[in-house]
């Protein structure tokens, strides 16, 4: 029986492998590998995508946030804060920027940012120099942006977006990254929109803080070889670009087709004991990863697995739980929601190549397991 995969971004490539490689011979052919015309172009389309001013190419989405931060002159001595469910990276970059993050709980119902937790942890806040905040747009579906700004607002604290799993969902009809002071975009190769390598891009409305990130990327240049400000080495490539702006065209409609799958697990899901995704009102979730929660989600996952159909856990560990972090880093308060959801959750394949048959297949085998 042929596998369902989880994730499948070689089917990515195939979907429009004539256009691609077209593309990809197009960048060969024009002599500039790194920064070039294809960057300058990509660039340009992708803010104009989101309705952003300025799009800032990088290496991937870590460094996008990294740079971020710099561009924002926060550094050692500064806390910024974010949740302990998202990827590494997100935590990662932080202490790259040589500030200090300070994990928040999670909401129960969409496991991003919790404005009623985030409220209590600025409140309780001792000495921290508290500077800004990272909502992670996580698995597709958009934090409530809308609190989150306002809190930050009171507290006078940067928002930074993080919407690495999230490109092209929206809040009221606006696009997640048009949000916050600045947000950071990976175009990792399983992301909705994913290049065939790393990729990364900083989106600003601010013309200043773009100009910031610019020379960041680029060793603090201003001009050729001369740094104005300590920088460092993160620039998009002319190929990843160009394979970036065909997938782009196809991005709206692969988005729809993940909401489609999802619909479908719905439809099929509702009624049991599962915990399915409920978009908050007003968003457009844009379905990265179709997560649900069960307590014995391993007895499910192990069924799923015997049957050639793959499921992925993202995170099996919280972030303060890793080894590299447990004990040092500081959390707000309890973590619990964001402690029983890396326990329960589990991620159903999709990605915009899968098959209706695979959903069947997929919903099949559940239900299968709900009734064993
Ligand atoms: C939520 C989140 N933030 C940041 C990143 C970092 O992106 P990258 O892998 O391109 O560095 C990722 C992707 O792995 C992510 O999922």
């Amino acid at each position: 029986m042929k596998p369902v995969l989880q994730t499948d971004p070689k089917a990515g490539y195939l979907a429009q492998k004539t256009e691609i490689d077209t593309a990809i011979a197009a960048a060969l052919e024009s002599g500039r590998y790194i920064l070039g015309a294809e960057v300058d172009a990509f660039e340009a389309e992708w803010a104009a995508w989101l309705g952003t001013t300025d799009a800032i190419g990088v290496g991937n989405g870590t460094d996008a946030i990294e740079l971020a931060l710099r561009a924002l002159a926060i550094g050692p001595g500064d806390t910024v804060i974010t949740t302990s469910n998202t990827a590494v990276a997100t935590v990662a970059a932080i202490e790259l920027a040589g500030a200090s993050p300070l994990l928040v709980d999670v909401d129960e119902e969409t496991l991003t940012l919790s404005p009623a937790r985030l409220t209590e942890a600025i409140a309780a806040n001792g000495e921290r120099r508290i500077r800004a905040l990272i909502p992670v747009h996580l698995y597709g579906h958009p934090a409530d942006m809308v609190a989150i700004l306002e809190i930050a607002a009171a507290a006078g604290l940067s928002v930074i977006e993080d919407c690495a799993q999230a490109h092209g969902a929206t809040i009221g009809g606006r696009k997640v990254g048009t949000f916050g002071d600045a947000a950071a975009f990976s175009f990792y190769p399983t992301k909705n929109l994913g290049a065939l390598g790393d990729g990364g891009a900083v989106v600003t409305n601010d013309a200043a803080l773009a100009e910031r990130a610019r020379e960041l990327r680029v060793y603090g240049w201003k001009e050729r070889y001369i740094s104005e400000i300590a920088g460092m080495n993160s620039r998009l490539d002319d190929l990843q670009a160009a394979i970036l702006r065909v997938k782009l065209g196809y991005l709206a409609a692969d988005n729809a087709r993940r909401v489609a799958i999802a619909a479908a697990y719905d439809a099929a899901l509702r009624g049991t004991r599962l915990v399915l995704p409920r978009p908050a009102e007003d968003v457009q979730h844009v379905y990265h990863q179709y997560v649900v929660r069960l307590p014995d989600r391993d007895s499910l996952r192990d069924h799923l697995r015997a049957r050639q159909i793959g499921t992925a856990v993202l995170y099996p560990l919280p972030i303060h739980l890793q080894p590299a972090y447990r004990g040092r880093i500081a959390i707000a308060n309890e973590l619990h929601v964001t402690e029983k959801a890396a326990r329960e959750l589990l991620c159903l394949p999709i990605h915009p190549w899968l098959h209706d048959d695979d959903v069947a297949r997929t919903c099949d085998a559940i239900i299968g397991w709900i009734n064993r």
